[in-house]
């Protein structure tokens, strides 16, 4: 009995050794422990067992027992332990993987151009005020010292869409419609689309976008033009830009200017950007003419004024070396999402 204990306990240890699932030890304790295991077979054999040997051999039957369910249960929670642990190695969560990317949409650039221009303005002091897009031949010319047949009318070709009424050309109707409706000192930008039959081509629009401004106050001088477009510049472009004052024409300021800026791209050394003149105009401007003065009710022996127009898809294309304005019209998501 007792070498057949022994050799259980042999067979036991040695099988216990090898089992590596939750599976295998339960069957193993089944197979030894249970009501018709191996051991539990030795023990009903007790009975023809002298009665002095009965106590020994079943002490160690017991501590044969006790002593497999103590290995049983490490094993059981070891091969636990082994499964976590695969588990959780399987699970891991590589929380350095770039995130999957939501597209949102973005500000147009000509949109981002105009609020930074704004808020340049806007620090100066001036209001933002709306015009409308359908003008009378009277806001768009005649008030604007362009009289019917004037020559001047050839520089602008003109959509009517009746007898006196046509698409602004210029958002200089703006200048009108405020001075008729503010006293000075006045203070404005007007942006808005305007309209021309021009043809379409890597730098011309039927539809583009200008920025009006104008300032009307008693002593303001050519001076005060100077400083706030230098301002501008450097905001828009940085603060190493030139401005250069060309001598221009417009019926309705006197003297008149167009403005360069030093060209972006090149720091003025000349580039494809600015065909080489190391310059990009950015702008017509000029002091507002007393005969628009006037003719608004303002007298020009009081107060005098300045008036700018920014070509606001020129100022988009530079600023972001943007080849042909078509792209600014087309709404190509591809070309928008670089912005
Ligand atoms: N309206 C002019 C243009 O479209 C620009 C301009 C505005 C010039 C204001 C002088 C003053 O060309």
């Amino acid at each position: 009995m007792k070498e057949q204990l022994e050799a259980l306990r042999q067979k036991a240890l040695e099988e216990l050794e090898g089992l590596s699932s939750a599976k295998d030890v339960e069957e193993f304790r089944i197979r030894m422990l249970g009501k018709k295991g191996e051991l539990t077979g030795l023990l009903r054999g007790m009975g023809s067992l002298p009665a002095e040997e009965r106590p020994v051999v079943g002490q160690m039957v017991n501590e044969l027992r006790a002593l497999l369910e103590e290995k049983l249960s490490a094993k059981e929670s070891a091969i636990a332990d082994a499964a976590k642990a695969e588990k959780l190695a399987a699970e891991t969560i590589d929380v350095t993987l770039p995130g999957e990317q939501r597209k949102v949409g973005g500000l147009h650039p000509l949109n981002k151009t105009l609020e930074d221009l704004i808020d340049i303005f806007r620090s100066m002091g001036f209001d933002v005020v709306d015009g409308p897009e359908v003008e009378t031949d009277y806001y768009n010319f005649e008030a604007l010292n362009v009289p019917a047949d004037h020559p001047a009318r050839d520089m602008q070709d003109t959509f009517y869409l009746a007898e006196n009424l046509l698409l602004r050309t210029q958002t200089s109707a703006a200048q009108i419609r405020t001075m008729e409706n503010r006293k000075p000192p006045i203070r404005i930008i007007c942006p808005g689309r305007v309209f021309r039959a021009d043809e379409v081509d890597a730098t011309h629009s039927p539809v583009f976008h200008q920025v009006e401004g104008l300032v009307v106050d008693k002593g303001v001088t050519m001076c005060d033009l100077k400083g706030v477009l230098e301002q501008f510049a450097r905001e828009i472009y940085g603060p190493d830009t030139k401005v250069k004052f060309r001598p221009s024409f417009f019926p309705f300021t006197e003297p008149s200017v167009e403005v360069d800026v030093t060209c972006s791209e090149c720091g003025g050394k000349g580039c494809r950007v600015c065909k080489g003149s190391g310059w990009i105009e950015i702008l017509g401007a000029g002091m507002v003419h007393p005969r628009v003065l006037k003719g608004c009710g303002i007298d020009p022996e009081e107060y005098s004024g300045f008036a700018f127009g920014i070509g606001l898809d020129r100022l988009t294309t530079t600023r972001h070396k943007i080849s042909d304005i078509r792209l600014l019209f087309e709404n190509d998501v591809r070309f928008l999402d670089q912005f």
